[in-house]
């Protein structure tokens, strides 16, 4: 029984992406965790951290980079050519992480 049990949470934890609520992770999150982290928190000095941004205001800044109404070379070049689907889908996953507190304390 407790193997039985034992295998069936190590089958949970294998299939993230039957989760209902959290996104899977995105394909192109490697392009994008060098400066904001695979969850959202900025790893290098100048990035803003993405957890927890709200999802519409994600969308649009993604838009905006690429299309050039905001002008920002590096996220320009960070985005290339993704599709509407590509920036879908890394808004819906920073969106979807958590904050952490030990990294809202830093300077
Ligand atoms: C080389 C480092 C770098 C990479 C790689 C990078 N970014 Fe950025 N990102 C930045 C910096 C710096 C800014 C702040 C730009 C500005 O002043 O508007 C930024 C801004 C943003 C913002 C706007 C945040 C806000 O609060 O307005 C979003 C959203 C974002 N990046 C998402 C992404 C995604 C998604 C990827 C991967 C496709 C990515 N970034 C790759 C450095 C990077």
């Amino acid at each position: 029984m407790r193997t039985v049990l034992i295998a069936a949470l190590g089958l949970t934890c294998a299939m993230p992406a039957l989760a209902v609520d959290a996104p899977s992770k995105p394909v192109r999150l490697g392009l994008c965790a060098a400066c904001h982290g695979e969850t959202g928190m900025a790893q290098i000095p100048g990035a803003p951290n993405l957890a927890g941004q709200r999802l519409d205001y994600l969308r649009k800044a993604l838009r905006d980079y690429r299309d050039g109404s905001r002008d920002v070379p590096l996220m320009r070049a960070a985005i290339g050519p993704l599709s509407d689907a590509d920036l879908d889908q890394l808004a819906r996953w920073y969106s979807a992480q958590s904050l952490s507190p030990q990294a809202l304390t830093q300077p």
